[in-house]
Formats: C-alpha cells, sequence, structure tokens
C-alpha cells in the first residue's frame, strides 16, 4: 500500500471550540436499483447544514444489499463525491468520464447542467463500506460544464500528529496539508479520520462555515458531549469560536466535513438540485428529451 505521507505543520491550538449543537442517527432507506444505505443527511438538513444537500452511508457483506448498484440515472445542479472505505465502485457517464476506485479512493463528479451516470459495484464477495456525500453548487455554476476526476487511496494526502492521529486530507486543507480536491466558493473540508484512544485532533475553522462529524466507528468527544459510532453531530456556528476539538473514547474513526454556506434557495426533486421549481422542470424537460446525455 502506498501512501502520500506528508509532513504537517505545527498549528497553533484551537482555543474556543465549537459545541455540539445536535446529534442524529441516520434513517435505513434503499436506492438506486436497491442498494440500502443509511441517510444520514436527508432533505430537512438543507438549510441549516448548506452547501451539503446529502450524506448516505453504506457498508455490508452482503452482496444482495448492494450489486445491484446505481444503473444509468441523470443529475444536475450539484457535486456528488464517493468515498470508498472498501470494495470496488466502477462509475461511468454521458459526458464520457469513467473510472474505478477500491478500498480508501474517491471518486468527485460535478454534474452541472446534467449527466446520465452510472455508479456500480464491482465486488462479488467481501465488504462494500463507503460515504456519497453531495456538495451543492452556487447558482451560477449549477449550468456549466460537467466533470469527474477520481483519486485512489495513494493519491490522497495523509499526515499523522505528533499524538497519532491519522488524517487523510480529501478536501480542502488541514494543517497545512493540501488535500486531493479543492473546490471554488464553498471551500469543502473533507477529512477521514483516525483517533487512537484518547488522541484529539483541533482542526482551526471559520465560524461561518457549517461543520458536521459523522463517526463511523467507535465514540468520538467533542466538548462535553459523546457522540457515539452512526451518529451524526452537527457543530455551533459560535460566532467567537476557532475551530474544533475532537477526542477519541477508545479508537475512533470519523468524517470532518466543513463548508461555505451559499445562502441560495434550494429546490431539490429526487437528482436535480436548483434554485427554483422552475429550473426543476426544467431539468425535468431536458432529461426527458435526452439533452443531459448530449452534455
Ligand atoms: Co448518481
Amino acid at each position: 500500500m502506498v501512501t502520500s505521507e506528508v509532513a504537517a505543520e505545527s498549528f497553533g491550538p484551537v482555543v474556543r471550540p465549537r459545541h455540539v449543537e445536535h446529534v442524529s442517527y441516520g434513517e435505513q432507506t434503499t436506492d438506486g436499483a436497491g442498494v440500502k444505505l443509511t441517510r444520514v443527511i436527508g432533505k430537512d438538513l438543507h438549510q441549516r447544514l448548506d452547501p451539503f444537500l446529502m450524506l448516505d452511508a453504506f457498508r455490508s457483506n452482503w452482496p444482495d444489499d448492494f450489486i445491484a448498484g446505481f444503473p444509468d440515472h441523470p443529475h444536475r445542479g450539484f457535486e456528488a463525491i464517493t468515498y470508498l472505505l472498501s470494495g470496488r465502485m466502477h462509475h461511468r457517464d454521458s459526458a464520457g468520464h469513467e473510472g474505478v476506485i477500491e478500498g480508501g479512493g474517491v471518486q468527485w463528479m460535478s454534474a452541472g447542467r446534467g449527466v446520465v451516470h452510472s455508479e456500480m459495484p464491482e465486488q462479488e464477495n467481501g465488504t462494500m463500506e463507503g460515504f456519497q456525500l453531495w456538495l451543492n453548487l452556487p447558482a451560477r455554476d449549477k449550468m456549466g460544464a460537467p466533470w469527474y476526476l477520481d483519486v485512489q487511496r495513494g493519491e490522497i494526502p495523509v499526515f499523522v500528529t505528533a499524538t497519532g492521529t491519522t488524517v487523510r486530507v480529501i478536501a480542502g486543507s488541514s494543517h497545512g496539508v493540501m488535500g486531493a480536491f479543492q473546490r471554488p466558493v464553498t471551500e469543502p473540508l473533507l477529512l477521514d479520520v483516525v483517533l487512537p484512544s484518547q488522541c484529539r485532533l483541533e482542526q482551526p475553522l471559520c465560524p461561518a462555515f457549517n461543520a458536521f462529524v459523522y463517526v463511523y466507528r467507535g465514540t468520538v468527544t467533542i466538548g462535553d458531549r459523546a457522540v457515539e459510532e452512526g451518529q451524526l453531530a452537527i457543530l455551533s456556528n459560535d460566532r467567537d469560536s476557532d475551530g474544533i476539538c475532537l477526542v477519541g473514547e477508545g479508537a475512533a474513526q470519523l468524517l470532518l466535513v466543513a463548508g461555505r454556506p451559499l445562502g441560495e434557495r434550494v429546490v431539490q426533486r429526487g437528482p436535480f438540485v436548483m434554485n427554483s421549481e422552475e429550473e426543476i422542470a426544467g431539468a425535468i424537460r431536458d432529461f426527458k428529451a435526452g439533452r443531459l446525455v448530449a452534455s
């Protein structure tokens, strides 16, 4: 296994950390052609977690839970980020992009004005585990050209803190380490964090950015609040806060996600996320007329 371990800059401590505002479990559901998953973030959090629209988590050893995958379906107006912890996933879209990622890899798909794509598991045995995060696009970019990029495990910058916390910097930057993806306007931070027992991670964060933690192994303490495996913790936007501080209660693993809110109206109908009902109607019309495939 190759990892691009890089030296982390030493960083000033976070002295006024954010608090946990709300904790919730996701909902069990199915999507695509019958993939079992947990919807950690859904429509009810669009406003609170702007610019993030959705977070799905999936984890199964049973092919029946995932093998049907997500055959051809359209999107317009946002970006979908797939991060696999284990398994193998094949992406193909109507803009001519294609790629396969395995455990530790990331696929970043910007739908822009529209794509039809498929996301299909390519494994018959073993665990399929990972996440899909939806990131909104600013109104001015929703009708831009679609793009796609995949990054394999070894290409994602990783650093280990002095106390042994491992941080994979998927997007944004942490402790001076630039992540694999940088996106304008919303400037998303997406970190996969492995916290050994009683270790901590401090991450400076602008108070205006909306932020959350999803714990997928173990328990993490944020302030005086224990956040358990499978829980989403929404972090307060305390105006005088300077970041967040995470402590592992025993070994823990989590996603830390933050981004600048767009403050624009969000109208979602299934795979289309626009700013008005008229634009949604336009997306459905274009899809039915085959214009998303041609983009
Ligand atoms: Co999709």
